[in-house]
């Protein structure tokens, strides 16, 4: 019957072949630009929240480039702790380590359930499986998180209100980049009430990584994802046409446009298409937290945009995009085609 975790799964069968439920229809590990990934921008935080009028200025300028020409970066001294991350990558470990039995309370389904542990990406009604087991928690405008393992909920607390003030130092950049008062985004998208939402990925070893994908190529809903991994590689981003390996800067973030900010710049930034391969000896783990608007707000383009040129995007709440993007069954970046207009 149904796999409930592929952790579990791998453990106990010590299989040498992979369920067909979980063959890929295309080889993930084909059509890897791998000369591309070191050019992956890299922006520093500390320059784009510098006092010095001329230091913030390039950084902006720098961050418009990655925006517009990547939709992908990664970002250093972002003030941070290594420490802290640490922490939360071995508690996170722990937590995935526990005993089915102790996650079963956190099973249930659903976009908006606060705290759910799940395998696979969209399991109710997708053909092919993935090689992922998840913990999914909304960490915002209500903080939700286990109590378990001991400790991990205060790790997680500190962290995400640290990402946020990351995320929020970022849309002020965003929106000066393009040309609009830096507090245009996060007041056109309500972020004081923004949703947040934390995902603790975890891929096991696959013994056929060929075959089996650990996510599908896919955008992210909201403004933007900050993440952070366990020094394994896999993640992917679709740069010109090729899928580009993300090799991380040892403690950098990535960040990884989303599908409300090609909203909000009116297609000027648009969200990157990424995916996650495999690979058969060690287990990776990433944690990805997704920053959105407040759900029951309207977004659309930044009024100012408008002003010169047409919407690209039909307004909608953001809620209401959560459930577009559901029945497009997230596939590629299907849920902004809906909402598009002309
Ligand atoms: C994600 O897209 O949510 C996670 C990708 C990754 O595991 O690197
Ligand atoms: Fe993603």
């Amino acid at each position: 019957s149904e796999i409930s975790s592929i952790k579990a799964f791998t453990e106990s069968k010590g299989a040498t072949l992979i369920p067909s439920t979980y063959h890929s229809v295309t080889d993930p590990h084909d059509h890897v630009a791998h000369d591309f990934a070191a050019s992956i921008p890299v922006l520093d935080l500390s320059l784009l929240t510098s006092c010095d009028p001329q230091i913030h200025t390039i950084a902006v300028h720098e961050l418009a480039k990655a925006c517009a020409q990547w939709g992908v970066f990664m970002l250093i001294n972002h003030g941070i702790p290594e420490s802290l991350t640490e922490e939360l990558m071995n508690k996170s470990r722990e937590f995935h380590d526990l005993p089915l039995e102790e996650k079963k309370e956190f099973s249930d389904e659903g976009p908006f359930t606060p705290i759910r542990h799940g395998t696979s990406f969209y399991s109710e009604s997708e053909k092919v499986h993935y090689w992922r087991d998840y913990l999914k928690v909304i960490t915002f405008p209500q903080f939700n998180f286990p109590h378990k393992p001991q400790g991990y909920r205060e790790v997680a607390y500190e962290y995400s209100q640290k990402i946020r003030g990351v995320a929020r130092n970022l849309l002020e950049g965003i929106s000066e980049s393009l040309g609009l008062g830096s507090n245009s985004i996060i007041e056109s998208t309500d972020f004081e009430y923004g949703l947040q939402s934390f995902f603790v990925n975890l891929y096991p070893p696959c013994p056929q990584p060929h075959l089996a994908q650990g996510l599908p190529p896919h955008s992210d809903h909201g403004l933007m994802t900050l993440l952070i991994q366990n020094g394994i590689g896999g993640l992917q981003v679709k740069h010109d046409g090729k899928w580009v390996d993300v090799n991380p800067l040892p403690n950098s973030l990535v960040v990884i446009l989303g599908d409300q900010l090609e909203v909000v710049s009116n297609g000027r930034y648009e969200s990157v298409l990424h995916r996650a391969i495999l690979n058969n000896t060690d287990t990776r783990m990433s944690i990805a937290v997704v920053n959105g608007p407040a759900p029951d707000k309207e977004i659309g383009a930044a009024p100012e945009l408008l002003e010169k040129e047409k919407a690209v995007f039909k307004s909608i709440k953001y809620r209401d995009y959560l459930e577009v993007q559901q029945k497009t069954r997230y596939a590629d970046k299907s849920g902004l085609e809906v909402i598009r207009l002309n």
